[in-house]
């Protein structure tokens, strides 16, 4: 795996080797033998044109924890201002000769581009509404540790799924797995890209959706993405707490990816129950699933020659 742009991307060889390393460095508290690390004395550079808290502060920690020197770019204060395009300032960037450039991105396709125009490795930390592969393997990984399993485990999302890249990415990678998945919302917030299956069902029903769930998910609305008649849409139905939580199993999980907005599309309460809530073990998970992610993608770069060769085209 050189780049990690869709879940897609992950060989079926590596999938379970990312969740297990990233198990046992989170066992570990994130404490590596950095001097034997891929990336030890090798570079990451976090560009995130899109505001981000959690997954921002993991894929600098991460790097950090590797042993790697991390450079996180304050792209409002950067040439963009100036009028440089995405692509310009990626590859500027990989002149500086990164193993890896972490991009977080609201136009969708522009990371397909960056990725075939640098010779670093490129790693996807939110793309439009398409793609979040790292936070779906976080999320992966905080199922398996609760319930033993992803195989034969019911998810049901809740929320804006259609401006979702959380929501597509978990699509795609817990079926892949084994889960089944529901995705809940009004009708203009189910994706149109999303195709029901044996395995991913849709539902404008929350009872429906909710019954013999084993994880809940909520999604925040994603106002930014949303145009007018989107925007206009009441989601009050579509509420996770106590209440709607009772459709689900007795001993299902409540999860989101934050930024959570309490009272809107989750009870704070019941985010903060920490018998059911699995919300600070995502986070926590997320650091663990970013090292192990730059571990996999600097070792393709290591074989495959990148260190020695030009960054830039
Ligand atoms: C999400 C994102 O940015 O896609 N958060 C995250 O990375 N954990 C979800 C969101 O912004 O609502």
């Amino acid at each position: 795996m050189r780049h990690l742009l869709r879940v897609r991307d992950i060989p079926d060889a590596e999938l379970l080797w990312l969740l297990d390393r990233a198990d046992t460095l989170a066992k570990a508290h994130f404490i590596t033998d950095r001097a034997s690390s891929p990336l030890a004395g090798k570079t990451i550079i976090n560009l995130f044109f899109e505001p981000s808290t959690r997954t921002l502060a993991a894929f600098e920690l991460a790097g950090k924890k590797l042993g790697a020197d991390v450079l996180s770019l304050p792209v409002a204060t950067s040439s963009l201002q100036k009028g440089e395009s995405i692509l310009d300032t990626a590859r500027t960037l990989a002149a500086m000769r990164p193993a890896v450039l972490v991009i977080r991105q609201r136009e969708e396709g522009v990371l397909e581009k960056i990725a075939a125009a640098v010779s670093c490795s490129v790693v996807n930390a939110g793309e439009g509404r398409l793609e979040h592969p790292t936070q779906a393997l976080a999320d992966a990984l905080t199922i398996r540790r609760r319930k033993g399993t992803l195989a034969g485990v019911r998810v049901a999302i809740i929320g804006d799924i259609a401006h979702s890249r959380v929501a597509r990415s978990n699509v795609a990678l817990l079926t892949r797995l084994g889960a089944m998945v529901h995705l809940i919302a009004p009708e203009a917030l189910l994706p149109k890209d999303v195709q029901a299956t044996t395995a991913t069902r849709l539902f404008t029903n929350l009872k429906d959706g909710l019954t013999g769930a084993d994880v809940v998910m909520a999604l925040r609305v994603q106002r930014e993405r949303m145009d007018e008649y989107a925007l206009g849409q009441d989601i009050s139905n579509y509420h996770l707490d106590r209440q709607s939580l009772a459709f689900a199993k007795p001993d299902a999980i409540v999860m989101h990816p934050g930024p959570m907005n309490r009272g809107v599309e989750i009870d704070g309460a019941l985010a903060d129950d920490p018998v059911r809530s699995a919300i600070l073990e995502q986070v926590e998970l997320g650091v663990a699933v970013r090292m192990a992610c730059l571990e996999a993608v600097s070792k393709t770069g290591q074989k495959t020659g990148i260190d020695t060769a030009p960054t830039y085209c």
